[in-house]
């Protein structure tokens, strides 16, 4: 069977940077791949690579076996590529319903280039299902921007849902989170529809273990180490290089 994801010898320069430095993975249909890695790694680097907000210098990009290289983001996003980024990109003065049947709509609109007749009433329960895939039904009407930082996450990964992608991609979904916020979003992670293929990346090396069932971790733009997450949590080569930097991170988090 094709890989949901086959990312061959993929390079990216920024001048004399090099951002990603020759990397291949392969990502299994329906698998969760954690990605880890200190900051400046060039994991969002790689995901824009991979949804196509960036081109890569070289290398090659496959989803599903169909090359993507070349393609702009908005084709990926219809062959089913959905992301969320680093920051937050939820409209703060709408309510967590317009939110998502926006996020609904959007997608439909590109796939059909009209709304279509009625189209209207079946986005808005679409909308609805999403919010109760992601915890949020009894939030519907708050605005976004008076959730907690943790439900802006799950709207986030909601709104990512909303084209029922089939590869996501998730950009440190637990930055910002308190610790006790951090929990909840792992078992909402954990229990995301078991068809969709997940990269994630993250931090928080509890949330990224709890969920993979592989791990990648970067260091200056290459691939240093693939495994189980038990064989992550008892690699001497990972542990130097993240513990190393958590408490840097915590600083830049908060
Ligand atoms: N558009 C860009 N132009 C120039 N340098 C960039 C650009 N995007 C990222 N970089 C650099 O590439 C490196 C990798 O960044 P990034 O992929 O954001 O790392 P990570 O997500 O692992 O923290 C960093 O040194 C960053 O400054
Ligand atoms: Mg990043």
């Amino acid at each position: 069977m094709n890989a949901a994801l086959q990312v061959t010898g993929v390079t990216k320069l920024f001048g004399a940077l090099r951002a990603v430095d020759d990397v291949s993975l392969q990502i299994a249909p329906g698998e969760r791949r954690a990605i880890l890695g200190t900051n400046g790694a060039g994991k969002t680097t790689l995901f824009n690579l991979i949804a196509g907000d960036e081109f890569p210098t070289r290398g090659s990009i496959r989803l599903f076996g169909q090359d993507i290289s070349a393609l702009p983001a908005f084709r990926r996003t219809r062959l089913g590529i959905s992301r969320t980024y680093q920051s937050s990109r939820v409209l703060r003065g709408l309510s967590v319903r317009d939110n998502l049947f926006l996020a609904v709509r959007g997608v439909q609109t590109h796939r059909f280039s009209l709304v279509m007749p009625g189209a209207g009433d079946r986005h808005r329960l679409r909308a609805m299902e999403l919010a109760e895939t992601v915890r949020l039904s009894p939030r519907l009407d708050v605005a976004a921007g008076e959730l907690s930082h943790g439900e802006q996450r799950q709207l986030e990964i909601g709104m990512a849902l909303a084209g029922e992608p089939r590869v996501m991609l998730l950009d440190e979904p637990a930055a910002g989170l308190s610790p006790a916020e951090r929990p909840e979003l792992t078992r909402l992670l954990r229990q995301l529809p078991a068809e969709v293929t997940i990269v994630l990346i993250e931090h928080d090396m509890d949330v990224a273990l709890a969920v993979a069932d592989r791990v990648s971790v970067m260091n200056e733009g290459s691939l240093i180490f693939e495994g189980s997450p038990q064989q992550t949590s008892a690699s001497p080569l990972v542990q130097s290089l993240y513990l190393g930097t958590i408490g840097r991170d915590d600083v830049e988090h908060h």
